[in-house]
């Protein structure tokens, strides 16, 4: 696809993917959980809130350039762990990857990637300017499966690791069930190959009695904590106390999450659970936020709100789908330049000076 047929913001490549994935594929990854209310209001949280500009302020020599967990970025916008890539596009994760390498994005490979981490981790390799390599970690019901991910992680180079923990089971996925989803050959979570099989549950008690007998709670956060050198960060907090709780077990970070609205639907709005959990942590660990950011707007509203950097989930796969691991880096590379557009007309020349004095109070 030539650069002029490629679409010009977020939602256009929304749209755009929507022509070439077939009805099994988007309803996977456009999909939502319940009545979609969660995924929904994400976004709309994000743009009903109104910014108030300040005007002729210096903005020479501003940048987008942060700091996150002790390493220097180009910009505060990272790759949310999206499962079944290969699902999108034949590449997969090593498009993603590459492209977010090449644009000096975050990555966060999903537990359930198409591709084996190692390769993933090997197609970008140590370049210095790119973003920080994380994994995201799906606790199973076998600790000894568990260690050795990790060891393959920690061998593997990546810099963090990124518990899920707003998952203990999948929420009810009303597009999943009428397409009658299901992963087409030569699509599988490669990386959890060789995970012995869950001991069988009470035939009566199927989910407590079967899967969420092996839920994670916050004792194998410690646990975790204790078996890895690298920084650990919790995926899928909403309450300030779980926030507390985070910092108690000695993560480095947490991403304000509710899984861009998969799990339980009706679940708070990223944008209105963020403040709270930022006043909470206070900074003393990192503040990542996801869900429905699909503008430049929205990532100056975020970093406004405590965020220090914000995830992208859906989007990577619309650029994926539409022109591969180019249509990925188009997407990283149109949100960044929106957010530098939103920060000079909101005369904050660096990421430091973005601070609630951008937001209208009391609105909507
Ligand atoms: C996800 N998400 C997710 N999260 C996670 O921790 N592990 C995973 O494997 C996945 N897989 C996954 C698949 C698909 C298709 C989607 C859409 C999402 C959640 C993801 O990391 C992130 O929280 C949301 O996608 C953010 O919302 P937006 O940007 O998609 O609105
Ligand atoms: C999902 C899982 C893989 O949201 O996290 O589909």
């Amino acid at each position: 696809m030539s650069p002029h047929d490629l679409p010009i913001s977020l939602p256009d490549y929304a749209r755009a993917a929507t022509q070439v994935l077939d009805a099994n594929a988007c309803a996977y990854f456009d999909g939502g959980a319940g009545d979609e209310a969660t995924l929904a209001e994400n976004g709309n949280a994000w743009r009903a809130l109104r910014l108030v500009p300040r005007v002729l302020r210096q903005l020479a020599g501003g940048s987008t350039r942060c700091r996150l967990l002790g390493r220097d970025l180009r910009h505060p916008i990272l790759l949310a762990p999206v499962a079944y890539q290969r699902l999108a596009h034949p590449d997969g994760e090593i498009a993603s990857a590459c492209a977010a390498s090449a644009q000096g994005a975050g990555i966060v490979l999903s537990s359930q990637a198409s591709v084996p981490l190692e390769t993933v981790a090997a197609a970008i390799g140590d370049d210095r300017d790119r973003g920080p390599l994380w994994f995201q970690l799906y606790l199973q019901h076998d600790d000894g499966f568990n260690r050795e991910l990790v060891q393959r992680v920690e061998c593997a180079g990546f810099d963090a690791l990124v518990l899920t923990v707003d998952a203990p089971c999948s929420g009810v996925r009303d597009r999943e069930r009428r397409a009658e989803f299901r992963l087409p050959e030569g699509v599988a979570a490669v990386n959890l190959a060789g995970l012995p099989p869950r001991p069988p549950a009470p035939a009566d008690n199927a989910l407590c009695g079967g899967l969420l007998r092996h839920a994670p709670c916050w004792d194998d956060v410690s646990r975790l904590a204790g078996w890895t050198r690298l920084p650990l960060i919790l995926k899928g907090i909403l309450h300030p106390a779980d926030a507390r709780r985070a910092i108690e077990h000695g993560a480095a970070g947490v991403v304000v999450s509710n899984h861009g609205g998969r799990v339980l639907d009706t679940a708070i709005a990223t944008a209105h659970a963020l403040p709270a959990i930022a006043e909470v942590l206070d900074r003393r660990i990192a503040v990542l936020v996801d869900g429905g950011i699909r503008r430049g707007t929205d990532v100056v509203k975020a970093l406004a709100l405590g965020a220090d950097a914000v995830m992208i989930g859906r989007p990577q796969v619309h650029g994926l789908a539409v022109a591969g691991a180019q249509g990925v880096a188009h997407v990283i590379r149109l949100l960044r330049d929106e957010l530098e557009v939103a920060m000079a007309l909101c005369g904050c020349a660096t990421i430091a000076e973005i601070d609630t004095d951008v937001l209208a109070r009391g609105l909507p």
